[in-house]
């Protein structure tokens, strides 16, 4: 995927370099420009904000540099891209929201800062607006490497383990099962015996049922918006049953 990113602090991005997306760019799966609206500047001091009409607190990114790094940003991306303005006025980024963007191929984020920018770039530059929270940052950079980490570990190969997103909470529109490691005991807590039985069919089993409660006790909002088979219904009933005699995380 390529990813052109309008902001005034290129070197946010750099956070991008380790873990899985610094893979993802070395191995070519990934690549990010950053287009600076310093850099187009055409004024003595490379001044990159200005006095909103009207009055008001703060300040609003210039027009002139913010557009022409637009226009390059559009002009480098290898195909027609989307372009995005990152704003807490979007609509509200998702998971499910990840997985139809990796079919764009090419997305230019353009990241405000200030009070944001003029309502007319709006109109003529950007194709969506998309918020990450009903909070307010001090920047789109933020936003931009959300959504592109949350991006590249859905990529084929961004992973080491080829189903690891498929597994991850809510790809499945469920929150992802208990996990344990070594030692079996920690602090008096055992890793419950089914994951020990090397019985695929019954850890598979065991699994299911504890994502569907997991997601029944943290996020019921999501099991609302989740058509469950008859199976699943009934591992989540045997879940709820045994929450009510206090058996918590059972081997059953
Ligand atoms: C201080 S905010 C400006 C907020 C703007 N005055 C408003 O009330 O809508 C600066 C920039 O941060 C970005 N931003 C802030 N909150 C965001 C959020 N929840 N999601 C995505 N981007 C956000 C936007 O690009 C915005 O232009």
């Amino acid at each position: 995927m390529w990813f052109g990113v309008v902001t005034l602090f290129p070197e946010i991005f750099t956070a991008l370099q380790s873990g899985i997306t610094g893979r993802a760019i070395e191995e070519k799966l990934i690549h990010i420009a950053c287009f600076n609206p310093r850099d187009y500047t055409q004024n003595k001091y490379r001044n990159v904000d200005d006095r909103p009409y009207g009055g008001g607190p703060g300040m609003i990114m210039m027009t002139q540099p913010l557009r022409d790094a637009i226009h390059t940003a559009k002009e480098s991306a290898p195909a027609s891209p989307a372009v995005i303005y990152l704003s807490p006025q979007g609509k509200m980024f998702n998971q499910k929201t990840a997985e139809e963007w990796i079919t764009k191929k090419n997305i230019v984020f353009v990241a405000g800062r200030y009070e944001g920018i003029d309502e007319r770039i709006l109109q003529t530059e950007i194709d969506e607006e998309w918020s990450i929270g009903n909070y307010v940052l001090s920047g789109g950079e933020f936003a931009a490497l959300v959504m592109i980490d949350a991006m590249t570990r859905l990529l084929p190969d961004a992973l080491g383990h080829k189903d690891s997103a498929a597994k991850d909470s809510l790809s499945s529109g469920l929150l992802k099962y208990p996990q344990y490691t070594r030692p079996e005991v920690l602090e008096g807590l055992a890793v419950p015996d089914v994951l020990l039985s090397g019985n695929h069919a019954a850890i598979e089993r065991w699994r299911l049922k504890q994502s569907l409660g997991k997601t029944w006790l943290k996020r019921p909002d999501l099991l609302q918006e989740k058509k469950l088979t008859k199976d699943e219904l009934n591992l989540l009933m045997e879940f709820v049953e045994e929450q009510k005699n206090g058996k918590c995380n059972s081997s059953n």
